[in-house]
C-alpha cells in the first residue's frame, strides 16, 4: 500500500472501537457561560442514542464542538473511533449531521437539492440519491420543488442528503422540533430503521416522551453537565418500582404490608393497592408481598410492576439536584 492511498486510509481502531461518539473531558465556555461542562459522553454504536435535556442545557453547542463547528475549551473526543478534530476529515466522512434547520434551494426540486450536495461528495454519492429518497419515504416527491414541502419533508430531505455519505453516524440535532404528530411518528420510524440498518444515530432532544420512544440508550444533560446516561432500561432499573396489588381486601392488606420491613409507601388507589419500593428491591420484594398477604388469608388476584416512565425519572433527578448535597 502506498503512501498516497495511506493518507486516505482511517486509523486502524476505525471499526473496532465500540463507542460512536466519545468524550472526555469536553468542555465549551462562552465568557462565564460554561455551556458544555467537563462532559464524558459515551455513545454506543448501533443504537438510537438521545441527548436529553431542557433547551439551554448545552445540547446545540455539544455537537457543534462535535462537528468542529467550534473549538473546545478543554478535553479530548473520537467520532466513530477517529480523534477529532485532528482527523476531523476522516472522521466527518462517515458522520451525517443536521444541525439547525436543513438549508435547500426552495425552487429546486427534491432530487435537484440532493444532485448539488453529490456533486460536493465522493462519486458514490449520486447513486446513492434514489436510494436515499427511498428510504425516507420521498420517493413520491422527490419531483416537487422543495417549497412545496412541509417542515417534515424538509426534515426528511435533510436525512436523505445526510445518507448520500453513508454516514455510520447520524447526528441529528432536535429532529423532532416543528413537527406534527404525524410528522413526529414518521422521523421516529426513520430513525430505528436507520439504526436497524446498523447506523448510530445520535439525537437530542428537549422532549422527555420522544427520547423514550424514539431512543435505546440516553444522556441526561443539565446546563452543561452530563447527569446520567446508559441504556434506558438500565435507567429505569434505577428508578423506585411500583407494584399495583389487586387483592380482596385493600386495607387489610396495606396494613399487614406497612408492618412489614419492605419499607415502601403505600397507597390505595381507585385501581387498588399500590406499594413504591425502593429502587434496588428486586423482583423478590413481589414475591414477599404476595407471600405476606397469602399467608394472611388475603385472595391476591394480581401484582403487577408499573413502568415508571423516564420522564418520572427525569423529574426525580432534577428535584434532587435542587436538594443541598
Ligand atoms: N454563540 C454563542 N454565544 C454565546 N452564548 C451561547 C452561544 N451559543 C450558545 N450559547 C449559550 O450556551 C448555552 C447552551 O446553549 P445551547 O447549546 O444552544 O443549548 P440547547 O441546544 O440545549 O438549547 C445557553 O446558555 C446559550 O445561551
Ligand atoms: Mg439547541
Amino acid at each position: 500500500m502506498g503512501a498516497a492511498t495511506l493518507a486516505h486510509q482511517p486509523p486502524a481502531n476505525f471499526v473496532d472501537g465500540p463507542w460512536a461518539v466519545e468524550t472526555y473531558g469536553l468542555t465549551k465556555r462562552f465568557d462565564n457561560n460554561v455551556a458544555v461542562n467537563d462532559v464524558e459522553l459515551l455513545v454506543p454504536r448501533g443504537c438510537a442514542f438521545g441527548y436529553l435535556g431542557p433547551n439551554g442545557a448545552g445540547k446545540t453547542t455539544l455537537i457543534r464542538v462535535l462537528l468542529g463547528l467550534t473549538h473546545a475549551d478543554a478535553g479530548t473526543m473520537k467520532l466513530l473511533g477517529v480523534e477529532v478534530p485532528k482527523h476531523r476529515d476522516v472522521a466527518l466522512a462517515r458522520v451525517g449531521a443536521i444541525v439547525d434547520e436543513p438549508r435547500f434551494h426552495a425552487h429546486l426540486t427534491g432530487r435537484e437539492n440532493l444532485e448539488i450536495l453529490a456533486a460536493a461528495r465522493e462519486r458514490a454519492a449520486r447513486g446513492r440519491i434514489d436510494a436515499a429518497m427511498e428510504r425516507v419515504g420521498m420517493a413520491q416527491r422527490a419531483d416537487l420543488k422543495v417549497a412545496k414541502y412541509s417542515m417534515g419533508m424538509r426534515q426528511r430531505l435533510g436525512v436523505a442528503a445526510c445518507l448520500l455519505g453513508d454516514p455510520q453516524l447520524l447526528i441529528l440535532d432536535e429532529p423532532m422540533n416543528g413537527l406534527d404528530p404525524a410528522g413526529m411518528h414518521e422521523m421516529r420510524d426513520m430513525i430505528k430503521g436507520l439504526v436497524a440498518e446498523g447506523r448510530t444515530v445520535m439525537l437530542s432532544s428537549h422532549l422527555l416522551d420522544e427520547v423514550e420512544r424514539t431512543c435505546d440508550a440516553v444522556a441526561i444533560v443539565d446546563r452543561g453537565k452530563v447527569i446520567r446516561q446508559g441504556s434506558i432500561t438500565e435507567l429505569l432499573a434505577g428508578a423506585a418500582m411500583e407494584i399495583e396489588i389487586d387483592c380482596d381486601a385493600p386495607e387489610r392488606a396495606r396494613t399487614l404490608l406497612a408492618a412489614t420491613p419492605l419499607g415502601g409507601t403505600l397507597k390505595v388507589r381507585e385501581s387498588g393497592l399500590s406499594i413504591e419500593l425502593a429502587s434496588g428491591s428486586g423482583r423478590g420484594a413481589i414475591a414477599e408481598i404476595n407471600r405476606v398477604l397469602v399467608h394472611e388469608g388475603i385472595d391476591v388476584y394480581r401484582l403487577q410492576e408499573i413502568q415508571v416512565s423516564l420522564e418520572s425519572w427525569f423529574l426525580q433527578v432534577t428535584s434532587r439536584l435542587g436538594e443541598p448535597t
